[in-house]
């Protein structure tokens, strides 16, 4: 009897489960809006951002790891595209297009593992150490770009 009433449920919540982690993988992860813009100026402002992208896209160039994926991209383009985007997400003024591509499209046929994926937080970690940006405000950045990875990595 007990099995009778269980079993139903179980698999119904397992179906549940899994309908909702579907929709979640789905949903492109748009990170919170920050309260203020704190985290914005811990990174330099605008002016700040431009150096630290001018600095990251030249040590992923630099690093055997991210070179491959990095040799043949538009540079100009994609500075302009993370400062728009480490702009929004740190609470600053600016907001990427609404037609621009979802992270999930940007990345899409690249082949990136999680281990590449970690690879670029690393590399991005030591840029924003060489621009003495404070431990804090690096972390509190992570957490806003972290959850991405579900759009970004693409290949097991
Ligand atoms: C938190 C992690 C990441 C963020 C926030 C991010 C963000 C972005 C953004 C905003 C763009 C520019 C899109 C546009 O032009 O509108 C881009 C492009 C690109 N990303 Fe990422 N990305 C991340 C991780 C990675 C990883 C792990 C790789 C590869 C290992 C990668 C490879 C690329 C490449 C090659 C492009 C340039 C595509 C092109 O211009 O042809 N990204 N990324």
């Amino acid at each position: 009897m007990k099995n009778l009433l269980t079993r139903p449920l179980f698999a119904a919540v397992v179906a549940l489960a899994a309908a909702f982690a579907q929709v979640q993988a789905q949903t492109p992860y748009v990170p919170p809006v920050p309260a203020d813009d704190s985290l914005y100026q811990a990174f330099g402002g605008q002016p700040g951002l431009q150096r630290l992208m001018d600095d990251l896209v030249e040590r992923l160039l630099a690093d055997p790891r991210m070179k491959p994926f990095f040799a043949d991209a538009e540079l100009p383009q994609l500075k302009e595209a993370l400062v728009l985007q480490f702009c929004e997400v740190s609470g600053g003024p600016c907001r990427r297009d609404a037609k621009a591509k979802g992270m999930r499209e940007v990345h899409e046929g690249q082949d990136i593992t999680r281990a590449d994926f970690n690879a670029l937080v690393e590399v991005l970690q030591q840029a924003m150490d060489a621009q003495g940006i404070p431990f804090a405000a690096q972390n509190r950045l992570l957490v806003q770009l972290a959850p991405m990875h579900r759009e970004i990595v693409n290949k097991r």
